[in-house]
């Protein structure tokens, strides 16, 4: 049988809760799909940092180097600044590992309603530029105690770094509809973003069947939730993709749906998985969290590793017990997190 080493952070609030669903869930899968899994799990995040003074051990990427992919449950803790907790632990390891696509894929699932009249029907693929952009180290200062108090961050856009996202997010295009849509804000304001246009546009013209569509960034915004439907492939730079991936999720439903896979397409490094959604403070502790984003990721994660019969399976669980009626509260729903994972792993225990 193939064996897969997995680091698995649970971080903070619901990543706690949501965190040991998943791992049941690919446990209860792996026998039957010959296949097993070692979870080396790992005690990093707010907790940490308040006993030791760092997110992670110092060395903490090497720690993970030797492992096959990370699931990451989600990090921020209310009494902690954001910035500590976000350049202490999920920043470094998509940076270190070169994980510079992230995919976020959506649809609305079975027995969900969609927010938006009329909508039932949605399956659209976020491909978000995930090291470099708005998301910069350069410049980034406040400066105080002077009359022109200001805070500046300079974004930086990279010929290699941009030719490379608009690579695999034309592949992916190629794939589906052929219709790729490209996030820009290139109306003479924000100086970075026709150079954005340039790179993305001559990369997706060598990707036969691909059409490269240039949509400003605030009509994209409008659009995805006047007409979902009209788009399929979305290549946005780091924050571009961060907000349009929250309001796909939300069209979808719940950001406790959406997953995210923090890819190094290349495999020279592992990649990392986990939900869009955060560490949800104002929900943490009531065991009411939807676990969904966080399976779907593992399923994102049994794709990448390879095991695809697996991923579907997954896939497919969660889906049934959501058609079954068994939601969670952000859905309309009142089942727990450990009543929905019940539903779950009772058809990952059973053929697909
Ligand atoms: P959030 O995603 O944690 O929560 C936003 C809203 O969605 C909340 O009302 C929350 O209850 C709800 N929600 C989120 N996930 C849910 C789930 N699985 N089931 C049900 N409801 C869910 O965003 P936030 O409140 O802006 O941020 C909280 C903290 O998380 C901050 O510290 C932020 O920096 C951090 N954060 C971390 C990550 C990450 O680890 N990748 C991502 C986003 C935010
Ligand atoms: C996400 C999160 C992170 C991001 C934050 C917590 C830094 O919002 O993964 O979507 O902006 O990348
Ligand atoms: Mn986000």
């Amino acid at each position: 049988t193939r064996q897969y080493t997995i680091d698995v952070i649970a971080g903070d609030g619901i990543g706690q809760e949501v965190m040991p669903a998943a791992l049941r869930c690919v446990d209860a899968l792996a026998d039957a799909h010959g296949f097993t899994v070692r979870w080396r799990e790992r005690d990093w995040g707010s907790d940490h940092y308040r006993a030791h003074g760092r997110m992670m051990p110092a060395d903490g990427i090497e720690q993970l180097a030797s492992g096959d992919g990370v699931l990451l449950g989600a990090v921020g803790a209310p009494d902690i600044p954001d910035d500590v907790t976000l350049w202490g632990l999920l920043i470094p390891i998509r940076r270190e590992f070169h994980q510079y696509v992230n995919l976020r894929p959506i649809r609305i699932l079975p027995g969900v309603t969609s927010p938006l009249r009329g909508l039932d029907e949605l399956d659209l693929v976020v491909v978000r530029e995930n090291i470099e952009g708005e998301y910069s180290e350069v410049g980034g200062r406040l400066y105080r105690g002077r009359p022109e108090e200001m805070a500046v961050q300079e974004s930086v856009f990279t010929r290699a770094g941009v030719t490379r996202i608009a690579r695999y997010a034309a592949e992916l295009a190629q794939q589906r509809s052929g219709r790729l849509v490209s996030a820009t804000k290139s109306n003479g304001i924000i100086h970075t973003m026709p150079f954005w246009d340039e790179v993305v546009e001559a990369t997706a013209a060598e990707y036969q069947g691909v059409t490269v569509e240039r949509v400003l960034i605030d009509a994209l915004a409008a659009r995805m939730v006047l007409k979902p439907r009209s788009v399929d492939v979305v290549v946005a730079s780091n924050l571009f993709g961060d907000i349009l991936s929250d309001l796909a999720a939300g069209a979808a439903g719940s950001i406790g749906v959406a997953p995210s896979a923090n890819l190094n397409p290349e495999k020279t490094h592992p990649s990392m998985f986990e939900p869009v959604h955060g560490s949800a403070p104002d929900i943490a502790g009531q065991g009411i969290a939807n676990p969904v984003g966080t399976m779907w990721a593992a399923a994102m994660m049994l794709d990448h590793l390879g095991e695809g019969g697996a991923a579907r399976h997954l896939e497919s669980a969660f889906e049934q017990a959501m058609a079954g009626g068994t939601l969670t509260g952000d859905l309309g729903g009142t089942a727990s997190t450990e009543e929905f994972t019940q539903a779950v792993l009772a058809r990952c225990a059973t053929a697909p």
